[in-house]
């Protein structure tokens, strides 16, 4: 491993394990510009899945004044905004520092951009009696800074999600389970959750920064939640057309939507 920050020009294969990855380093706003200043085509659908199966979920099993949990957050809201309707308390999780510090600026009051996500999700009755979401997720946001390894308390969350983070925070498989099990095991039983991955993918470089991940496919996903899950998991595929790919890297990414049992 070469010492200090992994930079593109490493090798992006190198094993590289969580720890050593250069989170301190994360350029939140790169990150943000890159992924969700608009709604691209794979958010749209990823987003359409999730607000209908918490839609349907809550429809079944009611629910209000609800413990929220958003794993490694990032610069991403919609995971928080798709939780909105049925919580009280939305825990957004995040290791970098860079994040964090966006993460609390933007909860207090968010950008435009997420008014086009916001937008999508309202085209669901469960969202429709929200008149203002931008104010409900400020008071009910509140941004974690832990290690999602160490410090995810147990059995503290009503409904769950985590994107793009157990399969993208390191190159090891044994963490991607383990992050994965982390996420299961700090819901509640009977809570919906929606997870989602990147297929085969080698990293991301954010900024000058490469960024490690585990190339995982639908198997690996199933595998490590079907013990957890209530019967119905589902783990569908995000194709994107070559044309509309706009992340660097692979072009499927991987939904699981489901309920701890
Ligand atoms: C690829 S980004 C995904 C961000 C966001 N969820 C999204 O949908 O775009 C992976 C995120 O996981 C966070 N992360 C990495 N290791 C972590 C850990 N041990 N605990 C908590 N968060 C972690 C990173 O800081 C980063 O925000």
């Amino acid at each position: 491993m070469p010492s200090g920050p992994v930079k593109v020009a490493d090798i992006a294969r190198d094993s590289v394990r969580n720890s050593e990855a250069p989170w301190d380093s994360f350029n939140a706003l790169e990150y943000l510009n890159e992924n969700y200043l608009r709604l691209q085509q794979e958010d749209r659908l990823i987003l359409t899945a999730v607000r209908d199966h918490f839609g349907a979920h809550f429809q079944r099993h009611g629910g209000g004044g609800l413990r929220g949990l958003d794993v490694g957050a990032g610069t991403n809201l919609y995971p928080s905004l798709a939780m909105l309707p049925w919580c009280s308390r939305i825990t957004l999780f995040e290791r970098a520092p860079g994040n964090v510090a966006w993460l609390r600026g933007e909860v207090a009051g968010y950008g435009r951009n997420w008014d086009a996500f916001w937008r999508l999700l309202a085209e669901h009755p469960a969202y429709q009696g929200i008149d203002d979401p931008r104010a409900l997720l400020s008071g009910a946001a509140e941004v974690v800074q832990g290690d999602l390894f160490a410090q995810l308390p147990e059995r503290g969350a009503d409904v769950g999600t985590m994107f793009f983070v157990a399969e993208s925070l390191s190159t090891e498989r044994e963490e991607f389970v383990k992050a994965v099990n982390v996420f299961v095991r700090a819901l509640r039983p009977g809570a919906p959750f929606a997870v989602a991955f990147m297929e085969n993918s080698d990293g991301s470089d954010v900024g000058e920064l490469h960024f490690p991940a585990c190339r995982i496919v639908t198997n690996d996903v199933v595998d490590c939640l079907r013990g957890h899950a209530a019967d119905g998991l589902q783990v569908n595929r995000i194709e994107i057309p070559g044309e509309l790919k706009l992340r660097d890297g692979p072009t499927c990414m991987l939904l699981a939507l489901g309920q701890i049992r």
